[in-house]
């Protein structure tokens, strides 16, 4: 007899966006009193790109999707639900997931936001992840979007440097003949006594825009920089070693790090923590800095298109956000080592 195999879910394509505009440390420097050299060295960040007036949150959630369905080879309307991973909706209802939706004209899905800030991808993959092996569904749209440039003081110089906007998106399917390949252990976590750490005070119930009024800097990124890359650092290593003990496996056995870009210098010591080099890391925070939920599938994107990550690797996603919130997980890429998934 057969041994049945426990359902597993699996990416079935990845996708990327990033906004035409360029903003570069000089021109950021020439708004606030910084340099291109100390973000370069405090923050490992050349540049990052910039939402044009007009576009949303849920445009560049869209583009990622049609990107990601593409590669999956996947008809829009294969598709049973939509879940997007954003801290900066279109609006603060309905759901940026709904007009993504609409926007791929498939009525009827399901669609739903998650806001866990930077580690919002790793919580959406965990839900679509659960859904798909407990037979709900099949095939899911999970997606991280943020425009975070819309909620930037661009007075403050510590944060202003940080932040980019984008999006990436992964398709989930229901794996059934891939071995051992698909979504292994996630584990999340959060603290909310430190939701002070880095939180957008106004525009909520507590400090709601008031129709007619500006809304003030009170719709801007306050953070405790110095705190958040502390626990940062910590937390991640804390988790990355939880999942790793879960799943059974040592360091050596991971063939990439794709982790949340925050800051290079969380990923240099995470690395050294850790004891993986570097350059088994998904670095893109120089091209894109920090651009929260959607960093993870950005890298990821990039990286199964340059080829670095090929079939069967073994891949350890990890993030770290406000909330604060945090998680990490195993996927093992589609496909057979030594074969081909052609992309
Ligand atoms: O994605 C979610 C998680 N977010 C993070 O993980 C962010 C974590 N934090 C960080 O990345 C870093 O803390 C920052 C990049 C935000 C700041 O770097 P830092 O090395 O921690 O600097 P600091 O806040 O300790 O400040 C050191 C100095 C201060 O000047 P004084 O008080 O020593 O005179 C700041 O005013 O650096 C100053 N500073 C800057 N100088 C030039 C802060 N920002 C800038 C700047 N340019 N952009």
């Amino acid at each position: 007899m057969i041994p049945l195999r426990p359902i597993r879910s699996l990416i079935l394509g990845v996708g990327a966006c990033a906004p035409d505009t360029v903003v570069t440390n000089d021109n950021l420097a020439e708004k606030v009193e910084t340099s291109d050299l100390w973000i370069r060295e405090r923050t490992g960040i050349r540049e990052r790109r910039m939402a044009s007036p007009g576009e949303s949150t849920a445009d560049l959630a869209l583009k990622s999707a049609r990107f990601a369905l593409q590669d999956a080879n996947i008809e829009p309307s294969g598709l049973d639900g939509i879940i997007v991973a954003t801290a900066t909706p279109d609006m603060t209802f309905p759901s940026t997931a709904c007009l993504v939706q609409a926007g791929l004209g498939i009525p009827g899905t399901f669609a739903f936001d998650v806001n866990a800030v930077c580690s919002g991808f790793m919580y959406a993959l965990k839900v679509a992840d659960s859904m798909v092996r407990s037979g709900q569904c099949e095939t899911l749209l999970v997606i991280g979007a943020e425009v975070m440039s819309r909620f930037i003081d661009w007075t403050d110089r510590s944060t202003c440097i940080l932040f980019g906007d984008g999006a990436g998106a992964v398709v989930l399917g229901r794996s059934d003949h891939e071995g051992e390949a698909g979504v292994g252990t996630i584990k999340l976590h959060a603290d909310g006594r430190f939701w002070d750490l880095i939180h957008v005070p106004g525009g909520g119930s507590r400090q709601p825009v008031i129709a007619g009024k500006p809304a003030g800097n009170e719709c801007t990124i306050r953070m405790k920089g110095a705190e958040t890359f502390k626990m940062a650092v910590r937390t991640l290593e804390e988790s990355v070693r939880e999942v790793l003990k879960e799943e059974g496996i040592g360091v050596s056995e991971v063939d990439w790090v794709v982790p949340h870009q925050a800051n290079i210098r969380i990923l240099e010591a995470l690395s050294d923590r850790l004891e993986i080099p570097l350059e088994r890391f998904v670095v893109n925070i120089d091209r894109y800095g920090n651009t929260s939920a959607a960093s993870i599938p950005m890298a990821l994107d990039e990286a199964v298109r340059d080829k670095r990550i090929r079939p069967g690797h073994r891949l350890l996603l990890t993030a770290f956000g406000s909330g604060v919130t945090w998680g990490s997980g195993i996927v093992t890429w589609k496909g057979h080592p030594g074969g081909s998934v052609g992309r």
